[in-house]
């Protein structure tokens, strides 16, 4: 594996492999030196053109705890705002000695682009691109799935059986497609629960079922409930009549969460519209798994920049 672009292009035996990896560097995390000297000599550089709080900081956390140099590029306070090419500034890189390249971008399918343009000889990450994918994101979220569901030393198990409804934007979500792909990938089995107008055009391909009320999708008892963000960026036009309606019939309240059985977890991969996709005391309720997310976002970032460097555990 030289790039992560998609969780599509990951087998069974790879996912997993990752997952049990992210456990290792939870461990490494857990002690009093959390470092490991994998990358040391070489650099990450993260190539941000789009906003993020969390995956940027959590990519730059992740490259220096294994001891990477680390140089960060947003678009603002870059020569991107004078209009310099995806092309020139990658090229300038690489002429500077970067040897991962964590990218985001606001267009679909840039990082396979930047992977196979020759631009640069790197190991491209795809950190997001547009409503495309976000494979570290899926990565961590079926962490915290499996250590949750399964136990933290569930090593060499996929998701089997779990039953995972995702609510909400998936229209607009590249976190919906990358989890979807890779846990049907790890077996997990799930439905997504959107207004139709969220629902993407050709989800009959996807290998899930669909829902057209949250509650009904509850009504199936589920281990997990993911919920994301309404993209309001993305969004070019009224895909529901108020936001009152949709935290009505599509949001994560209170009662919806006490309808859940004991052990189901609620999931969001921030940043959160409190009150709207998800309410503020379900987010801060013992079932969230928000902060464990970020926690564990650090740790599977590690595992992934650690494969590609090829070193074996
Ligand atoms: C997600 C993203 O940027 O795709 N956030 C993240 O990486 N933590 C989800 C979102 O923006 O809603």
């Amino acid at each position: 594996m030289k790039h992560l672009i998609s969780t599509r292009d990951l087998s069974r035996a790879e996912a997993i492999g990752l997952l049990d990896t992210t456990a290792d560097m939870v461990e490494v995390r857990g002690r009093d030196v959390k470092k490991l000297p994998t990358l040391r000599g070489k650099t990450v550089a993260n190539v941000f053109f789009e906003d993020s709080t969390r995956t940027r900081l959590s990519f730059e956390a992740a490259a220096l705890a294994l001891s990477a140099d680390v140089s960060t590029l947003t678009a603002q306070g870059s020569s991107v705002s004078k209009g310099e090419s995806l092309k020139d500034t990658l090229q300038t890189l690489e002429a500077m000695g970067a040897d991962y390249i964590v990218l985001r971008h606001s267009h679909s399918g840039v990082a396979a682009t930047v992977a196979t343009s020759g631009w640069t000889d790197a190991h491209v990450i795809n950190a997001g691109d547009g409503t495309h994918e976000h494979p570290t994101q899926a990565l961590l979220d079926a962490f915290t799935m499996r250590s949750r569901l399964s136990g933290a030393t569930a090593r060499g198990a996929g998701l089997d059986g779990a039953n995972v409804v995702i609510v909400g934007d998936i229209a607009h979500s590249r976190v919906a497609r990358s989890n979807v792909w890779l846990l049907n990938t790890l077996g997990a089995s799930v439905t997504l629960a959107a207004p139709k107008t969220l629902l993407p055009k050709d989800v009959t391909e996807w290998g899930v079922s669909t829902s057209l009320t949250l509650d009904e999708a509850l009504d199936g008892d589920p281990d997990v409930v993911m919920t994301l963000r309404i993209q309001k960026e993305r969004m070019s036009s009224g895909y529901f009549p108020s936001e009152s309606e949709y935290s009505r019939f599509w949001g994560m309240t209170s009662d919806r969460s006490a309808r859940l059985k004991d052990t189901a977890i609620v999931m969001h991969p921030g940043p959160m519209n409190r009150g709207l996709e998800i309410a503020g005391d379900v987010a801060d309720s013992a079932r969230s798994t928000v902060t464990e997310q970020v926690r564990n976002g650090v740790a599977a970032r590690m595992a992934v920049l650690y494969t590609l460097t090829g070193v074996q555990s």
